[in-house]
Order: C-alpha cells, then structure tokens, then sequence
C-alpha cells in the first residue's frame, strides 16, 4: 500500500483496503510504542499545526505522534496567525507548503481545508471540519477492532444530531467498512440526502447497510456500539442550546439504551462530553436548564461498557499512522 503524498481530508477518498491498513499501521505503531521501540525515520521534517478551533486530543495526538516520528511542529492557534483574517487560504497553503513537509487543519468548512490541500504542495490533514471527522474514525474503529476482533458486520448505532462532522464521518465509515449504521435522531438531524445516497453505494459494495430512525430503541436494538457527540458544536451560537435539548434529549444514552443494545455493546464517545456539568460550560447549562448531564449520563460514561478513554488514546496511534504513511515513512 502506498498512500505517501496523499492527504486526508475525509474517508470518502479511500477505499476499505486503504481505511483497514492505516488502522493496521496504527496497531502497529501502538504496539511498538507499549514496547518501548522508537520508530523516528521522520527526523529532519516538520509539520504545521493550525487550529481555527480550540482542541485537546486531536492537537496532544499530532504533536506527541510528530515528536515521536522525529518532527518538528509550529502550533498555530485560534487567534495568533493571519490565516483566513489578511491572508488568503491559497496564499496560506502556498507559504506554509514551502516550509513544512505536511500541514494540519482543524475549522470550518470542509471546503477552506480542501483548498488548502489543493495549493500546499504537501499532505493535508482534517483534524476536524464541520462535516467531517476523518482521524476521530480511524481511532474509532482501531478501538472497535481491539473490542470485538473485527469491523465488518458489526452495528453501529449513532444517537443525536447527525447531519454534523459526527455523524456524517459515522455514516461513510461504516459504509466504507461493510459495517451496519443507524442514526437515532429526530428526522430534521438526519445526515444530508446527498450523502446518504453516497454511502448506500458504499455500503452496497461492502455489505454494510445505512438506517435512518426516529425511534432510538429499534435503532439501537442489538447494536455492538452505541456512540454520541456533544449537542452543540464548535462554532455553533448559543442560541441553538434550547432547541437542541428539547430535540434531543429523547437520544440521551442512558442505562436503558444500553440494555437495549445488550450487556455485550460497547460505548463511545469523541469528548469532550457533557455527562459532567461540572465544568465552566456544564454549570452554566445546568443553572439555565437544569439539567444534571446531556448527551449521556455519567453512569453510562462511567460504566464498565465505556472505552471512552481507549478511544482517546487510540487518537494518537491512528494520527500516527496517517502522518507516517501519507510521508513516507512505512515504506
Ligand atoms: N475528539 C476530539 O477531536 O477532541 P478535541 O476537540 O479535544 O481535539
Ligand atoms: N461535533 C463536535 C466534535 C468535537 C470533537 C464539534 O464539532 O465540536
């Protein structure tokens, strides 16, 4: 497999194969890691880091996965460069492509980082947009294998908006894997028609399958993996809050939809996560409307079903993998 000189900006631009040997790299590259074995064949290049929204995780992940790899990296923050505020996407992509060996991007629309791609010269890679979630899938499914020992017909179930980077990566993963979806959400947060049609071709060529249902407890009957996200995104105003809570709150995993997916059913969630309201954000949800959790409840999240935290750390192997195979270095 060759993928040195690609970028990945959503799932949709590879195939199974492609999809299962960047989890495999990344297995790889984890257990090398457990092992105390450096892999830094990368040493002398360096990696732009651009964050237009705030991040944990995804900006942990490439950094220690960069250092590890022998790179060097420039964060650039929020607030602290001129991109997209003086200077243009295509300039941007054209003066950093001349520096770095690869560039990172986390912000708005899927477009400004497809752009970014086409003028860089060099990978780009989606550390999130509003319609995708490309890297988040790859640690996703890496968990998924660790669990169950394979992708192909397992049910994944999704519970709350899915017409948003969540859902959408969700939706063509699967599909992509041979893998059954089903989104839970009232009928106005289902993913976009356009790209529900793509992935019906997707699935009917990998034996995977899409449903779309307004009743969570058929959607999540016997599934092997319930996951959410946060009701409110990045970048969403405010005054979607009270909308989102009455519409969604019915999606809430709790207990019951666990029992209902069977005590075999894994949980999982991309964080950060509103099971607990004890932070700046949380307490200001719970003074206006009273709510204890959101999303799902700190007893689920909690639980022994919960590889939340697996997840997480599975975000580092499988960025990894990616920066690794799209330079070069696993050959
Ligand atoms: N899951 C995820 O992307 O987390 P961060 O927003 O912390 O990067
Ligand atoms: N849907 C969330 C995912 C965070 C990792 C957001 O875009 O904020």
């Amino acid at each position: 497999m060759n993928l040195q000189g690609r970028s990945f900006l959503t799932l949709k631009d590879f195939t199974e194969e492609e999809i299962l040997y960047l989890i495999d790299l990344a297995a790889s590259y984890k257990e090398k890691k457990k092992r105390g074995i450096q892999v830094d064949n990368l040493r002398g290049k360096n990696v732009a880091l651009i964050f237009e929204k705030t991040s944990t995780r995804t900006r942990c992940s490439f950094e220690v996965a960069a250092h590890d790899l022998g790179m060097g990296t420039t964060y650039l923050d929020p607030s602290g460069s001129q991109i997209g505020k003086k200077e243009s996407i295509k300039d941007t992509a054209r003066v950093l492509g001349s520096m770095f060996e690869g560039i990172e991007y986390r912000g708005y629309g899927q477009e400004i980082v497809e752009e970014l791609a086409k003028y860089a010269g060099v990978p780009v890679w989606n550390g999130l947009t509003n319609e995708y979630h490309p890297t988040q899938m790859l640690a996703d499914m890496l968990t998924i294998r660790e669990h169950f020992g394979k992708l192909k017909g397992l049910k994944l179930a999704y519970m709350g908006d899915a017409r948003y980077n969540m859902g959408n990566s969700y939706m063509i993963c699967c599909a992509k894997l041979g893998m059954h979806f089903v989104a839970c959400a009232p009928e106005k947060y289902f993913p976009n028609q356009k790209l529900v049609g793509e992935c019906e071709k997707y699935a009917a060529e990998s034996g995977g399958s899409i449903t779309l249902t307004e009743n969570a407890m058929v959607g999540t009957k016997d599934a092997d993996i319930i996951c959410t996200d946060v009701w409110v995104s990045m970048g969403e105003p405010d005054e979607v809050w009270e909308e989102r809570i009455h519409d969604l709150s019915p999606y809430k995993v709790t207990k019951e939809i666990m029992e209902n997916a069977g005590s075999r059913s894994i949980f999982l969630h991309c964080l950060p996560s509103f099971h607990d309201l004890g932070t700046r954000i949380g307490k200001e949800i719970h003074e206006k409307f009273g709510l204890t959790d959101m999303e799902v409840t700190d007893e689920v999240f909690e639980s022994e079903q919960s590889l939340v935290f697996e997840e997480a750390e599975n975000r580092m192997h499988t960025i990894k993998a990616v920066m690794a195979a799209t330079l070069g270095a696993d050959r």
